[in-house]
């Protein structure tokens, strides 16, 4: 479990070694052991059946914060009607309208940047998309409200990051020296009244039909039977959204600075390939990046009916997961697996069940399109106007910051050089 914890990289590696493509893991305070698989066909077998619900994980650790009618936590049909309804935002053609938001946002930020001295590009890649999906959810980002809600969910999620936090939150909680926790409370409570206060605004505004940001969307939109989302469950969707939709993005972007930075002909050729106007090697270099460092390790289900795959039989009830990492590193899908090399998908796109980075099925991460344009709107800006390099020439260690893999040092990096800002034609295909 410590390994798991602090090494989960080594761990994975280790038990494929020793096990093979399939084995379990006992994680510590789950009753069933987990079932972790990588063969491409055991995890298309796994994804396409609709019949499966969630492993308790999940809940434990993201209910206290997304709550109960979240997306992320809800199964079966309560799951597929909420889906239904939160997808449109999230359709390719809906990209356009966003662009020039995200534009603006990271070519302010690359403003605000030094010159010539060390800064995490982590931390910086954290502000770009919670200030995007602040902007995307409310349709504006300023004012005092949204000011202290951009606060409290940074400290909300610091307050959980790392696992040494996680296990002695649980500790002192053991022990009744809840201390933590309350002050944890404390902060969720008070961005709960700021959503609700949100929520509450919206519903007076006389150009709700017209709107366009998410939450307008989300109060008008009704379910088959007619009826509309209360405001406590638009409250456990927007926080959902404002989760999910902001560190994993940032995360994604800095491990692809770390990556690029170390491999000079890549970053050499995807920029020129952009100052050409091209976006093909700018979508390969984004797949390539989540194969070799996905975000979130894994996204199970619970068995709803028996599973045969990869010479196993597995009961209904069982907790099975794809183990992400090495899915994407077998060498007989991806030759030379632990080299990035984008160039291995400019001819053929990710295959659905060799690569999965945004999980499968009917659970797939509905912001997965909105996440890869996102990432091509703040990779092309900072490229063709920033000169940098890292601050140091190793690779990023893999660490742990809530439930994502993330670069341990947050990837210091200098810029070295910055062109002004240009306005953009170009607008990229969603
Ligand atoms: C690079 C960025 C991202 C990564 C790596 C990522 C990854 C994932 C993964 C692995 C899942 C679980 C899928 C499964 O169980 O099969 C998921 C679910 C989800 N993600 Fe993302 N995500 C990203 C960005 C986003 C964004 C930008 C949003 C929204 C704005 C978002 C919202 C969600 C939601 C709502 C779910 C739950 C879907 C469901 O259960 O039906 N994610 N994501």
């Amino acid at each position: 479990m410590l390994r798991w914890a602090f090494r989960p990289i080594a761990f994975m590696e280790d038990c494929r070694r020793q096990f093979g493509d399939s084995f379990s893991v006992r994680f510590l305070g789950f009753e069933r052991p987990m079932v972790l698989i990588s063969d491409p066909e055991a995890i298309k077998a796994l994804y396409r059946e609709r019949e499966h619900g969630l492993p308790p994980g999940r809940n434990a650790i993201l209910e206290p914060i997304v709550g109960s009618k979240s997306l992320l936590i809800q199964q079966g049909a309560e799951h597929l009607s909420r889906r239904r309804l939160m997808l449109p935002p999230f359709h390719g053609e809906r990209m356009r309208s966003y662009e020039a938001t995200m534009n603006e946002i990271v070519g302010a930020e690359i403003d605000s940047w030094p010159l010539n001295s060390e800064f995490p590009i982590h931390a910086r890649m954290q502000a770009v998309t919670l200030e995007i999906i602040l902007r995307v959810v409310f349709g504006v980002s300023s004012g005092p409200r949204l000011d202290r809600l951009r606060e409290m969910l940074g400290t909300v999620l610091t307050e959980t990051a790392s696992p040494g936090r996680q296990v002695l939150g649980l500790v002192l909680q053991r022990f009744g020296g809840g201390g933590m926790f309350a002050r944890f409370e404390g902060q969720l409570r008070e961005v709960d009244e700021l959503l609700m206060a949100e929520i509450a605004e919206h519903r007076q505004r006389p150009d709700l039909e017209q709107r366009e940001d998410i939450l307008s969307m989300l109060m008008q939109a009704e379910f088959e039977d007619g009826t509309r989302m209360e405001d406590r469950e638009l409250r456990d969707q927007l926080m959902t959204l404002l989760l999910a939709g902001h560190e994993t993005t940032a995360t994604a972007l800095a491990w692809t600075f770390d990556l690029l930075l170390r491999h000079p002909a890549v970053l050499g050729r995807l920029r020129e390939s952009l100052l050409a106007g091209e976006e093909d090697y700018l979508r390969a270099t984004i797949s390539e990046s989540l194969r070799l460092r996905p975000v979130i390790p894994l996204a199970g289900r619970r068995l709803g009916k028996e599973l045969v795959a990869d010479g196993l039989t597995l009961p209904e009830g069982t907790d099975v997961t794809p183990a992400i990492w090495l899915a994407h590193t077998r060498p007989d899908v991806y030759p030379e697996p632990f080299a990035f090399k984008p160039e291995r998908f400019l001819e053929d796109a990710p295959d659905t069940y060799a690569w999965i980075p945004f999980g499968g099925g009917v659970r797939r991460c509905i912001g997965a399109t909105f996440a890869e344009f996102e990432m091509r709107v703040v990779l092309r800006e900072v490229l063709t106007r920033c000169e940098l390099r890292k601050a140091s020439p190793l690779p990023e260690r893999t660490g742990r910051r809530n439930i994502t893999l993330s670069p341990k040092d947050g990837t210091p990096v200098v810029v070295t050089d910055r062109a002004q800002r240009i306005s953009r034609d170009m607008a990229f295909s969603a």
